[in-house]
C-alpha cells in the first residue's frame, strides 16, 4: 500500500460511464439511431467503420453495452458499495430526441434518466452528466452534416435546455462534449466517432472542415452555459478536454519549440472554452494555410459570454514530438507527429503510461486556464482473467490508478491546483469506444460478456473494487 495525501473535504469521489458504451437497449424506450449505433466492432489491429445500413450479420457492440439500461439498479448500488460520492455519465441524445430534429421531446426518455438521477440520488451518489458523449443524432449528420451546419447548434442548444430544465435540482455538474478536442486526429481513424458528426466530402480540405464544425460546437457550448446560468445560477458547466500533454522528445530547443507548437495546436479548444476567445497564433494559423472558418461577431460575443465554469478532462497518457527536418515550419499534425518516448512504458494497446504526466499536466492547466477541474476520466485498458472462484486480480490496474492519484494529489497538496473531483475510467466494464472491444477492459466492476456481446452480464467485484473503496473510505491517504 502507497500512503497518499488525504483530500480537502467534500472533494468527490467516483467513476465514470459514457451512455453508448455501457447502456444497450438501443432500441428501448423510443430511442433513435445516433452514430454509436452504426459502429462496427474492431479491435487492436482493425479500425471501426461506420455501417450505417446496420446490416444484418454485422457486430455492434453499442447495441448492448452491458445492458445498464436494465441493471442500473443494481449497478448504482454497487457503485454506493464502493463508497462513491459521485457517478459521471452521459444522455444518449437519442433517448431525448431520437432523430434530433424532433419539436418536442421523448418522455421515455427523460423518464428513464429520472429514475437513474433518482437512483443516484437516494445513495447518496451526485450524477454528474456529459450531454454528448461521441454521440449525435444519425440523421443530424446524415441530412444535417452534423456540426458544420448551424442548424445543429439549435438542436443541440435545445436538448441542453431540455436537460438543464428537467434535470437542473438533480445534477448540478454538466459538461457539454466529451474530449472536444480530439477531433485534431479525425481525418484518420474512425470518422464518425466524433461529437461533431462530420463526414468528408470527396476532395475537402479535412483541417477546415474541423475547425469549421469545432467553431460551432464551442458557439453551442457555449450558449449551453449560458442557458444553463439562466435556468439555475447554481449550475456548473464543464468543457471536457482529452489531455495528454506532448513532451519534446529532448532539450533541443526546436525539439522544445515543436511541442509548444503540438500543444496549443491540441488545446486550443480549451483555451477558447475557458477565455471565451480565440488565441492570436490560431488566426494567424488560418489565415496562413488559407483556412476560412466562419466566425460571425455574434459567435464572438457568445464565446465570451458562455466561458466554462470549470475545466473537465480525461488523462490516460502523454506523448512525444521531435522536430523533423521536412517540417521545417513544424505543422503538428496529430495522426503522424508523434514519436515514443523512451522513458515510459506501454499499455497492451501501446498507450503510454506516464503518472507523472498527470501532475504536469494539471499545473499546465491550472497555470493557463486558472479554473477548478475535474478529473472526469482516468484508467487502465487491460486484458482480465476470471478465477474459477470468480475473482480478477486486476493488480495492474490498481498500481496505474494509484500512480496516477498519487500524482493528482501532489498536484493539489504540494502544487495548490483546485480540483473538484475524481472519476476513474471506468466505473463498470464498458465497451472500449476506439476498438469496440470488451475485452480491453477498464472497469473496477467486472461484466460477464465477451466482444461478440455473448455472457451472463453478471456482475463481480475485481481487487480493484475493493482497493479504491478503502481509497475513498481513507479520502485518498491509503493508496
Ligand atoms: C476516452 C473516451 O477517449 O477514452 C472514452 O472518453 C473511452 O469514451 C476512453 O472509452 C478509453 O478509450 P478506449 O478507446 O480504450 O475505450
Amino acid at each position: 500500500m502507497t500512503k497518499g495525501y488525504k483530500m480537502p473535504e467534500g472533494f468527490l469521489w467516483g467513476g465514470a460511464t459514457a451512455a453508448h458504451q455501457v447502456e444497450g437497449g438501443w432500441q428501448e424506450g423510443g430511442k433513435g439511431l445516433s452514430i454509436a449505433d452504426v459502429m462496427r466492432a474492431g479491435s487492436k489491429d482493425v479500425k471501426r467503420v461506420e455501417d450505417p445500413a446496420v446490416l444484418d450479420g454485422q457486430i455492434y457492440p453499442n447495441h448492448w453495452g452491458v445492458e445498464f439500461y436494465s441493471h442500473y439498479k443494481e449497478d448504482i448500488k454497487l457503485f454506493a458499495e464502493m463508497g462513491f460520492s459521485c457517478f459521471r455519465l452521459s444522455i444518449a441524445w437519442t433517448r431525448i430526441f431520437p432523430n434530433g430534429d424532433e419539436a418536442t421531446p421523448n418522455e421515455e426518455g427523460l423518464a428513464f434518466y429520472d429514475d437513474v438521477f433518482d437512483t443516484c440520488l437516494a445513495n447518496g451518489i451526485q450524477p454528474i452528466v456529459t450531454l454528448s458523449h461521441f454521440e449525435i443524432p444519425l440523421k443530424l449528420v446524415q441530412e444535417y452534416g452534423g456540426f458544420r451546419n448551424r442548424q445543429v447548434v439549435d438542436f443541440f442548444t435545445k436538448f441542453a435546455e431540455v436537460c438543464f430544465r428537467r434535470y437542473h435540482d438533480k445534477v448540478k455538474y454538466w459538461m457539454t462534449f466529451n474530449e472536444i478536442n480530439n477531433q485534431t486526429n479525425w481525418h484518420d481513424p474512425h470518422p464518425l466517432l466524433q461529437n461533431s458528426g462530420l463526414i468528408l466530402e470527396d476532395g475537402e480540405n479535412w483541417e477546415e472542415a474541423m475547425f469549421q464544425a469545432a467553431h460551432l460546437e464551442l458557439v453551442a457550448s457555449a450558449q449551453a452555459v449560458q442557458i444553463a446560468h439562466a435556468i439555475d445560477p447554481t449550475l456548473q458547466v464543464g468543457d471536457m478536454i482529452a489531455m495528454s500533454p506532448i513532451y519534446p522528445l529532448t532539450a533541443k530547443p526546436q525539439d522544445v519549440m515543436m511541442a509548444e507548437r503540438a500543444m496549443r495546436y491540441r488545446y486550443y479548444f480549451g483555451d477558447v472554452h475557458a477565455l471565451g476567445e480565440y488565441p492570436a497564433w490560431l488566426l494567424n494559423y488560418w489565415a496562413k494555410r488559407d483556412i476560412h472558418v466562419d466566425v460571425t461577431e455574434a459567435d464572438e460575443a457568445i464565446l465570451k459570454a458562455g466561458a466554462v465554469d470549470y475545466v473537465g478532462f480525461s488523462y490516460y497518457n502523454s506523448g512525444a514530438v521531435e522536430y523533423k527536418a521536412d517540417n521545417p515550419d513544424m505543422v503538428y499534425d496529430e495522426s503522424n507527429s508523434q514519436v515514443p518516448n523512451p522513458y515510459v512504458p506501454r499499455s497492451d494497446w501501446g498507450w503510454q503510461i506516464d503518472p507523472v504526466g498527470l501532475r504536469y499536466a494539471m499545473n499546465w492547466m491550472q497555470a493557463r486556464w486558472n479554473k477548478p477541474m475535474f478529473i472526469v476520466e482516468n484508467g487502465f485498458g487491460a486484458y482480465d482473467t476470471v478465477e474459477a472462484d470468480g475473482s480478477v486480480h486486476d493488480d495492474y490496474r490498481i498500481k496505474y490508478l494509484s500512480d496516477h492519484i498519487e500524482q493528482m494529489e501532489k498536484a493539489v497538496v504540494e502544487d495548490g491546483c483546485q480540483l473538484i473531483g475524481y472519476t476513474p475510467w471506468s466505473a463498470i466494464d464498458i465497451v472500449s469506444a476506439s476498438t469496440g472491444e470488451m475485452k480491453k477492459r477498464y472497469g473496477l466492476i467486472f461484466v460477464d460478456a465477451d466482444d461478440a456481446g455473448q455472457g451472463s452480464f453478471k456482475r463481480s467485484r475485481k481487487d480493484s473494487f475493493y482497493w479504491y473503496q478503502n481509497v475513498i473510505k481513507t479520502n485518498g491517504a491509503e493508496l
